[in-house]
């Protein structure tokens, strides 16, 4: 059967400053601990990094183009705060604003609305010589860059999001290393979850004095974990992740605090230094949640699974639409907020099928076509979802992985950098312009 959005919900694409950008000489930017980061051997898989990326800094201009011609109403893109405020604090550059600001007039004039994300995860680099977000100072120095960024270009957005997955910085960037600053400690990731969520905190209060008209929200990521078997053992490992990974912001920020078994677990009353308001301040009622879901977990008390039957993306994440829908209705029924999106949906996929000189990419239609018709089921059982954006516009940079996972709707062409639309980006737009999603 097809489905039918409806008017009253958008459709459109997401993509992050370091992914995507590049530098270019007129605008002159920090370092970002994932410069930093990507120039220590062994931990990006192929020794890229951000210097060109897709070159959407000089691009920009053709990127909105293309987003006009597939019929996107929505832009998500994040601000880099290196170009912002290259030394983290301090001196704000008219060059960065300026860059955002061509970017914002331009999604406009293409009546394209803008959707900005303050902090995507490049950190400025002389903040984390000073101990990053292991430090509760960087939360000040976020709510500066939040009042630089809202001042310049407030008047043109009508939605802020103040982080993209806490949760990824935190555990990724500071308990296993994966990801930049690459430090692996239990205790620092608890430290600095509580002090991104401060400094989300911090960003509300500066968006809604200099913005008071827009909304604003954080994006979270979840991935809903199931236990392996029915085995004590199991269903406990499987309660402590989904503690861990799915309701540890979402708690605090929907005022529902810590999740306490996991608290208890962790023991992280060793290392958090919540102050007096810091709960009060966390929980200032957001207008929106946006939600990046993938994929679940299945987990075991050995260590995680995953049942072979299922398909897989190359990020070896398992395809399983149903876990979407279940997830939208557990967050509407337990935690209410008063409007979700869908911030990022996607897949890496091999995009090895040539059509025609365009990758025919069949298997990542089939992806989105499931998740959407999961979006619907959900927005049918009652959940206020208010629009779908899929991950990401292009392939980019995918983080410890380089460039070697690729997640667009449009490729870009090794070395010419040249824009090419998938079969996907054709069928998503067509989604777009009709709001109905058609079956297999
Ligand atoms: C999310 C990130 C995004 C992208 C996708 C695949 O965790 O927010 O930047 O890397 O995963």
């Amino acid at each position: 059967m097809s489905i039918d959005f409806g008017d009253d919900f958008f459709f459109g694409t997401a993509t992050s400053s370091f992914q995507i950008e590049g530098r270019s000489p007129i605008i002159p930017q920090g370092e970002s601990i994932w410069d930093s980061f990507c120039a220590l051997p062994g931990r990006v898989s192929d020794r890229s990094n951000g210097l060109i990326a897709c070159n959407h800094v000089e691009r920009y201009a053709e990127d909105v183009a293309l987003m006009k011609k597939l019929n996107m109403g929505v832009y998500r893109f994040s601000v880099a705060w290196p170009k912002v405020i290259p030394n983290g604090r301090g001196v704000v550059s008219p060059a960065g604003l300026d860059f955002y600001d061509r970017l914002v007039d331009e999604l406009l004039a293409a009546d394209i609305v803008p959707f900005p994300t303050l902090y995507h995860w490049d950190l400025p680099q002389a903040l984390d010589d000073d101990g990053g977000w292991m430090m509760r100072e960087t939360a000040e120095a976020f709510a500066d860059y939040t009042t630089a960024v809202v001042e310049r270009l407030g008047d043109r957005i009508s939605t802020w999001m103040t982080f993209n997955e806490p949760y990824v910085s935190a555990a990724l960037g500071y308990v296993t290393g994966e990801h930049a600053p690459g430090h692996r400690s239990l205790d620092a990731g608890l430290a600095v979850a509580h002090h991104l969520l401060v400094a989300h905190g911090m960003g509300m209060e500066r968006i809604r004095a200099a913005a008071p008209n827009a909304e604003a929200g954080i994006v979270l990521n979840f991935t809903p974990a199931k236990p392996a078997t029915k085995a004590p053992a199991d269903v406990a490992a499987a309660d402590i992740r989904n503690a861990w990974e799915n309701e540890w912001y979402i708690g605090p920020i929907m005022g529902k605090g810590y999740p306490e078994r996991a608290v208890e677990a962790l023991g992280w009353n060793r290392v958090i230094d919540v102050r007096d308001g810091d709960m009060e301040l966390i929980a200032a009622p957001i207008d929106v949640l946006g939600v990046n879901y993938y994929s679940r977990s299945v987990v075991s008390a050995v260590g995680q699974t995953q049942p072979l039957s299922h398909q897989r993306t190359e990020m070896g994440w398992e395809v399983h639409p149903e876990s979407m829908r279940a997830l939208l209705v557990w967050i509407h029924e337990n935690y209410a907020p008063p409007k979700i999106v869908i911030t990022e949906n996607g897949a890496a996929m091999p995009d090895t099928q040539v059509a025609g000189g365009r990758i025919n990419d069949t298997d990542r239609i089939d992806y989105l076509r499931r998740h959407l018709h999961a979006v619907h089921a959900a927005k049918e059982a009652g959940v206020p979802m208010a629009g779908y954006l899929a991950w990401s516009l292009m392939d980019n940079f995918e983080w410890a992985h380089g460039y070697t996972k690729k997640f667009g709707l449009v490729e870009i062409e090794e070395r010419t950098l040249n824009r090419k639309p998938k079969a996907s980006a054709l069928w998503f737009a067509e989604v777009a312009r009709t709001g109905v999603v058609p079956d297999a």
